[in-house]
């Protein structure tokens, strides 16, 4: 499964696609706001762009399908590899349906059930994107919209891909795996925790206990 960074920082970008842990990059307006605010967004988005090998996805702020379609039209041409993020609006579908039809790669957000991701689906979108943990934070299951969308997908053979988001767990990051999701919009600290495991460090913390001891052996000559 690839794993985009959800995130609009680039030193935690610039580590994780060092550490050849990420296939790309996803931001929000939220994420946006937290950067520097005298940085044009556009030049953040373009410096993401050259930080990670893979798609950024930047997200319209537009409500109206002329303003999604035009703002779209522009984040697209910040890099190559910029996936243009629309929400689930029926302005948003219209917006989508043009800008595909354009060749510019749409990624539909703030979806919440499989019958959204179809209709995203049939208007063009390249991706759609899922909210695992924004569905649990009102007690519904997350993983198994995933899951569903992911059925019905395999079901009508359709190519758009499944970025699993809203990713606030290692647990959702494997229902998710599980479920058949392509990729997973997964933030910094989500990454980390996915990485630790704390027998891991008490192994190691042993090793180098009993390493030392044979060392010190050694070198007393016993
Ligand atoms: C994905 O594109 C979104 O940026 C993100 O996954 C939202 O996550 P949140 O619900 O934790 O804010």
């Amino acid at each position: 499964m690839k794993i985009f960074l959800d995130t609009a920082s680039l030193p935690e970008i610039v580590w994780a696609a060092g550490a050849g842990l990420i296939d790309g990059v996803t931001t929000n307006p939220s994420l946006l706001a937290q950067e520097d605010s005298e940085t044009d967004p556009r030049d953040h988005l373009s410096e993401i762009a050259r930080s990670v090998s893979g798609p950024v996805g930047a997200e319209v702020v537009a409500v109206d399908a002329e303003g999604m379609y035009r703002e779209g039209r522009d984040l697209a041409k910040v890099a190559d590899s910029i996936i243009v993020m629309v929400p689930m609006l029926e302005e948003g579908i219209v917006a989508t349906r043009r800008l595909t039809s354009e060749g510019i790669r749409v990624c539909t957000t703030l979806i919440f059930t499989p019958a959204q991701a179809l209709l995203a689906a049939k208007s063009g979108a390249r991706y759609v994107s899922p909210f695992v943990g924004r569905l649990e934070d009102i007690g519904q299951d997350g993983v198994s919209v995933v899951a569903q969308t992911r059925e019905i997908f395999m079901h009508y053979g359709l190519e758009c891909e499944l970025i699993a988001a809203s990713v606030r767990t290692p647990l959702h990051f494997i229902g998710c795996a599980r479920a058949g999701a392509d990729a997973a919009a997964v933030p910094p600290a989500v990454l980390r925790n996915m990485l630790v495991h704390p027998l891991t460090d008490r192994g190691v913390d042993q090793f180098l206990h009993d390493w030392s001891k044979r060392i010190a052996r050694s070198r007393a000559g016993v």
